[in-house]
């Protein structure tokens, strides 16, 4: 599978991306993730580093997967692994990894059945796949959406039960999901 340019606009922003969004919390997360030592964690759409740094520091081995080679810069210049690929098309072995974390980037997968497939896929069973994504149910994240729309960006926006819908179709099960302001943490295992 070809990684496009539609990852244009992350290559713009990326030198810029961690001064905006690095104050960001993600606590609950953290907790969900229940990363042990030594535990194979990939940040799927994880661009600069900004969440998968904090992860390392809680003894995983965090690699950083997106198609965006600006953002990746950031997370190499953070001395963590960055790996160019798509969500939709994992350069790793199934049954592989014990913890997959994807923040504030699943809206941006072009091909989002496919990647679940491929998420699923590559997802020790027992593992833990964790999506923090702005609730689609909440109005900030409509405005969101709609700029995005309006910059061009081509994202598309789930409902929480049309997630869960997905990826239980690919063979995850649902533990929980928690909400922090408009962001809903979705979080599955199988
Ligand atoms: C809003 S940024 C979030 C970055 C990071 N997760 C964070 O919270 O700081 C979305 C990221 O998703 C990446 N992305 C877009 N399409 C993707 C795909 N099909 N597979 C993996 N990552 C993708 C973009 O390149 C971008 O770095």
């Amino acid at each position: 599978m070809k990684i496009r340019n539609r990852h244009g606009h992350f290559n713009l922003i990326a030198p810029f991306y961690d001064r905006f969004f690095g104050g960001m919390r993600h606590e609950l997360l953290f907790q969900h993730l229940d990363v042990q030592p030594g535990a194979m964690v990939l940040d799927i759409g994880g661009g600069t580093g900004r969440v998968a740094q904090h992860v390392a520091r809680q003894g995983g081995q965090v690699i950083v997967v997106d198609p965006s080679p600006a953002m990746l810069r950031g997370t190499r210049q953070k001395g963590l692994p960055g790996v160019r690929a798509l969500a939709e098309q994992l350069p790793f072995p199934a049954e592989s990894i014990d913890r997959i974390l994807i923040v504030d980037a699943f809206h941006h997968f072009a091909r989002q059945a496919l990647a679940a497939r491929d998420l699923v896929r590559v997802l020790k069973p027992g593992g833990r796949l964790v999506i923090e994504e702005p609730d689609l149910r909440f109005r900030g994240t409509k405005a969101i959406a709609l700029m995005e729309k309006l910059a061009l960006m081509q994202t598309h926006f789930l409902a929480p039960p049309d997630m869960v819908d997905l990826f239980e179709a690919q063979g995850a099960r649902l533990l929980t999901i928690t909400h922090e302001r408009i962001n809903a943490t979705l979080v599955f295992t199988k």
